[in-house]
C-alpha cells in the first residue's frame, strides 16, 4: 500500500506521515529530505550546489536510515535543497529512489510537495494537509527552538507561497491540527479500503 502525503512546507505533513506508517507498519519517507541530504552532501565536501555529476552520484547512493535528520532540518541546508532540486538530472535521479522506495514491500507513506502528482498518481490513498499560514510559521519557528523570529518565518512563507497568501487572504486557507488530520485520514482510509483502525491489525492487501 502506498500513501502519499502532499502539502506545503510546514504543514504536518511529516507529523502525519509518521503518524499513519506507525499506524499501518509501514515505512515512512520525508522526500524532502532527500534533497536536504543531497545537498548536505555537497556542502560537507565543498562541491558546488550545480555539479551536477557530484549530487547525481551522491543522489544514487542514499540511505534514508542513516540521516541525520536535525542536521538536515537546518535552514541553510533547506536553502541548498531548493538550489539542488531544480536540477532535472537531480530531480529524475529522486524520483527513481522514491517510487523505488514506495514500492518495495509492505509499503509506505512517502510526504513531500509533489508525491501525488507526479510521484504516485496512482496512490492507493492520496492526503492533502495544509495549515494556516500562522500554524505553519509557529510549526516551523518551534522547530529552530527559537533561533528563528516567528513573524520573519510568516513573512517568507507569505512570499514564497502565493496559493497560500491568496487562500490566507480570502480567509480559506484550511485549518487542520495533526490529531484532526490524522482521525479524519483514518477514519476515511477505513471507509473507502476496509483498512481497520485498530493497531496490530493488518490491512486486506497486506494480509493476502
Ligand atoms: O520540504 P522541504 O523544505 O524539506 O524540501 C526541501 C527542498 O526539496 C525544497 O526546496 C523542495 C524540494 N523538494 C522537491 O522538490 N520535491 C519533493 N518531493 C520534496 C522536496
Amino acid at each position: 500500500m502506498i500513501i502519499a502525503i502532499d502539502g506545503p512546507a510546514a504543514s504536518g505533513k511529516g507529523t502525519l506521515g509518521k503518524r499513519l506508517a506507525a499506524h499501518f507498519g509501514l515505512r515512512h519517507l520525508d522526500t524532502g529530505l532527500l534533497y536536504r541530504a543531497v545537498a548536505k552532501a555537497l556542502l560537507d565536501a565543498g562541491h558546488r550546489l550545480d555539479d551536477v555529476a557530484q549530487a547525481v552520484g551522491v543522489a544514487r547512493a542514499l540511505d534514508p536510515a542513516r540521516f541525520d535528520e536535525t542536521a538536515l532540518k537546518r535552514q541553510e541546508v533547506g536553502e541548498a535543497a531548493s538550489i539542488v532540486s531544480a536540477l532535472p538530472d537531480v530531480r529524475a535521479a529522486l524520483v527513481t529512489f522514491q517510487r523505488d522506495f514506495g514500492r518495495s514491500p509492505p509499503g509506505a507513506v512517502l510526504d513531500g510537495r509533489d508525491i501525488g502528482t507526479v510521484i504516485f498518481p496512482d496512490a492507493d490513498v492520496k492526503i492533502f494537509v495544509d495549515a494556516a499560514p500562522e500554524v505553519r510559521a509557529r510549526r516551523r519557528a518551534s522547530e529552530f527552538d527559537g533561533r528563528v523570529d516567528e513573524v520573519n518565518v510568516l513573512a517568507d512563507i507569505l512570499r514564497r507561497d502565493p496559493r497560500v497568501h491568496a487562500a490566507a487572504r480570502d480567509n480559506i486557507a484550511l485549518q487542520y491540527a495533526i490529531e484532526h488530520g490524522l482521525r479524519r485520514s483514518l477514519a476515511t482510509l477505513s471507509e473507502r479500503r476496509g483498512v481497520p483502525l485498530a493497531h496490530g491489525r493488518r490491512c486486506p492487501e497486506e494480509a493476502s
